[in-house]
């Protein structure tokens, strides 16, 4: 076993790992995990290895440093009689006998490094210098601009979500006249204070940018920050997305989290302003779980987690669809790993061309598979409708 933990230590001190399987395990007992993998991963600007464990009906996840990797390593070997470690200079396999005989066999490599050093050195945008005074009033930083541990999961967050603002930058700039933004459920405003302060304080735009939201109290906190700041141009309204007429001309309307169907609403809204971008991270997928019924989807269906997770989908792929089916150029990101929020799609749209036939026919076939009347088909009523004839 010595050169197991010898091959392990060098593994590791060499930071070659790129991913290891352990299988083959002594005794079989169904309650119990079946296969460990292992893998390098970057949370909370640190590198941890982490142990998936497969059991029959779930899988169950550990980070552990590099010293408690090792020994926890050694102990899962008295358990399995095979491994193998994937790293970027070779492949091992290593093969334990029923008497604890070793034998390690050295293979080129076959697995491609995966880029843990970029993830490492990554910058967010906010962090050049996080005495910023919004994320000090936020209460996201601390005095000596230090971010918050409790509030680290936003603070990733939202600069996700000025990343991909930094994206399609060349779609929203205008040769003139003002950026018109809009935060739908914007809550406690964390995104929307740091949109203004990235495009307004940072890049000099000339931008008005309102956050709605439901909640009153919320609201007036988050306008007594924007004048205190001196934010001009940052304005905070109480009102429900559905029927919001404050304006009349949007370029952008971004969402984070907001419930349900409240995306569906912000979706229609920003439909109805032809506004030229829509950045949208939905949340809680309800309305669809209700209504999504096939024969043959019913070994999905029948699991409760299963049918959550389809009609999350279902619901995500039926507003890309229709967004496409108005004109949008759509796309589906991955908005922050599943490490740190379940809720990690983002959907991108930016208004192009018309749409194909195709993507029309597409989306009625789904809909008449999955046995189902959307909200945001309804919302838009008429303006969809004509273009499914
Ligand atoms: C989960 S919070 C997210 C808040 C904020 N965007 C963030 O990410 O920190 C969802 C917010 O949406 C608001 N909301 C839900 N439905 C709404 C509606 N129909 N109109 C306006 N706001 C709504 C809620 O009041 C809540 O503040």
């Amino acid at each position: 076993m010595d050169k197991i933990h010898e091959l392990i230590e060098k593994i590791l001190k060499e930071k070659a790992l790129i991913y290891c399987v352990l299988s083959n395990i002594r005794k079989k007992d169904t309650e119990k995990y079946h296969k460990v993998t292992i893998r390098p991963v970057i949370l909370k600007e640190k590198m941890v290895y982490q142990f998936t464990y497969y059991y029959q009906k779930k899988v169950l996840h550990e980070n552990l440093k590099e010293e408690e990797m090792v020994k926890k390593v050694m102990l899962l070997f008295e358990q399995f009689k095979q491994g193998q470690f994937f790293t970027d200079k070779a492949d091992y396999q290593i093969l334990i006998s029923k008497k604890f005989k070793v034998k390690i066999l050295k293979k080129p490599p076959t697995k491609k490094p995966t880029n843990l050093e970029h993830n490492r050195r990554k910058r967010y945008i906010l962090s050049d210098d996080l005495s910023k005074p919004f994320l000090l009033r936020l209460g996201v930083v601390n005095e000596e601009g230090k971010v918050l541990a409790k509030k680290y999961d936003k603070f990733r967050q939202i600069n996700r979500f000025l990343e991909m603002v930094e994206d399609i930058m060349p779609q929203l700039k205008k040769k003139d006249g003002r950026l018109n933004i809009i935060d739908f459920g914007c809550g406690k405003s964390y995104l929307t204070f740091a949109l203004y302060h990235y495009l307004v304080e940072l890049f000099k735009l000339d931008v008005k940018i309102i956050g709605l939201d439901l909640k009153e109290d919320v609201i007036k906190h988050c306008n007594e920050i924007a004048k205190d700041l001196g934010y001009a141009d940052l304005k905070f309204m109480i009102g429900d997305i559905q029927h919001f007429t404050g304006v009349d001309k949007v370029d952008m309307v971004v969402t984070l989290h907001a419930c349900d169907t409240a995306t569906d609403a912000a979706l229609t809204k920003a439909i109805e302003w032809d506004a030229k971008v829509i950045l949208s991270v939905p949340c809680c997928q309800h309305e669809l779980l209700g209504q999504i019924h096939n024969d043959i989807m019913k070994p999905i269906l029948k699991h409760g987690i299963l049918k959550e997770r389809m009609s999350a989908i279902v619901t995500d792929s039926i507003r890309a669809n229709i967004l496409e089916i108005m004109g949008y150029q759509t796309q589906i990101l991955e908005f922050i790993d599943m490490e740190h929020t379940p809720k990690n799609l983002l959907i991108r749209a930016v208004k192009a061309n018309k749409a194909s036939r195709e993507v029309v026919e597409e989306y009625k076939r789904m809909k008449e598979f999955w046995g189902i009347d959307p909200y945001f088909e309804r919302a838009l009523g008429e303006r969809l409708s004509k273009k499914l004839k």
